[in-house]
């Protein structure tokens, strides 16, 4: 996890971001127009080459992924380490979806639940988190930015698994406070799942296929069944997800709506009520409208 300074010209800063975060070829222009007030005056456009000689993409070309930068701007005073300095969240991506690779890549739902963990960080500081379908891992580093006592981060595909490992490496986070397991949902324990003693559970973009719908209200039910306890039996606090999700299909939203009804999980929509702040002000292919964000208990 590397933490950078601000640069004098924010205008700039953002073009740069948006540069090391890959921003499609479409979004830069119109960032660098922007930027320069319309037309691409010769500062920026001096800035743009300078950044293409000297910004190093990195490729893993057997894998087909390549190195994303994401960096959040933190406002000050939003935690007290973090006044006045970037995030910066390095990560390989795929640049496979089509064929299988879907956890490797980047979605707009684990952006804002990130997002959200970062302009909410008392939500998470000092708890044990429990992430399910983590893809990437991104959620994992601004758990662990935000000062989280302990991370589970859960995958069931192997490959998004290896991903995600080499992702919390690069960012230094592969000690014991942030881990990574295997979990498909269709065999998931409860003696497994609850042996962290978490208080809170989250989920990014992963309601959408029908067929994995049950496991994952299973999953909920059991992880949401867990309860720390304190000093009396009557400080035992129940814990709560918090989904964050980009409804493509709503027959799939509303089976799982229903699914989790029947599992007497409560689904509440507080996407109003918790709006991040946007800290990827320079990120125009995300489209921070197209997410909802989901407690449940
Ligand atoms: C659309 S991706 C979202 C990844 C990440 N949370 C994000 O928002 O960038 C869905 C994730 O759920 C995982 N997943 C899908 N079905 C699963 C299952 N049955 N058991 C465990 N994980 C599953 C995938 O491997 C993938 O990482």
């Amino acid at each position: 996890m590397a933490v950078v300074s601000d640069t004098k010209t924010p205008n700039l800063r953002c073009l740069k971001a948006a540069f090391l975060a890959m921003e499609p070829s479409n979004c830069l222009i119109s960032l660098a127009r922007r930027t320069s007030g319309g037309s691409l005056t010769e500062e920026v456009q001096n800035f743009i080459l300078e950044l293409c000689v000297n910004s190093v993409y990195v490729l893993r070309r057997e894998e087909n992924r390549i190195l994303k930068k994401i960096s959040f701007f933190l406002p000050s005073g939003i935690d007290d380490r973090s006044s006045q300095r970037n995030l910066v969240v390095s990560l390989y991506c795929s640049l496979n979806l089509l064929e299988g690779d879907t956890g490797c890549a980047l979605w707009p739902s684990c952006l804002f639940l990130s997002e959200f963990i970062l302009s909410y960080p008392k939500l998470f500081s000092d708890k044990v988190c429990f992430e399910v379908g983590s893809g990437v891992g991104l959620v994992g580093v601004a758990l662990a930015h935000v000062g989280a006592s302990k991370v589970i981060l859960t995958d069931g595909d192997g490959s998004t698994l290896e991903n995600m490992k080499c992702n919390l490496e690069l960012n230094h986070l592969r000690s014991g406070k942030v881990q990574s397991r295997y979990l498909p949902w269709e065999f998931a324990a409860e003696s497994e799942l609850l042996k962290y003693e978490h208080d809170c559970v989250l989920g990014a973009d992963i309601i959408y296929d029908p067929k994995c719908v049950p496991h994952l209200i299973e999953v909920l039910r059991m992880l949401l069944k867990s309860k720390r306890t304190f000093i009396l039996p009557e400080e035992k606090e129940a814990s709560v997800a918090y989904l964050a999700t980009v409804i493509r299909n709503k027959e799939t939203f509303n089976y799982f709506l229903r699914a989790a009804e029947e599992a007497h999980l409560s689904v509440m929509d507080i996407t109003q009520d918790w709006q991040p702040l946007n800290l990827l002000p320079y990120m125009l292919s995300y489209d921070r409208t197209s997410v909802c964000l989901y407690r449940i208990s």
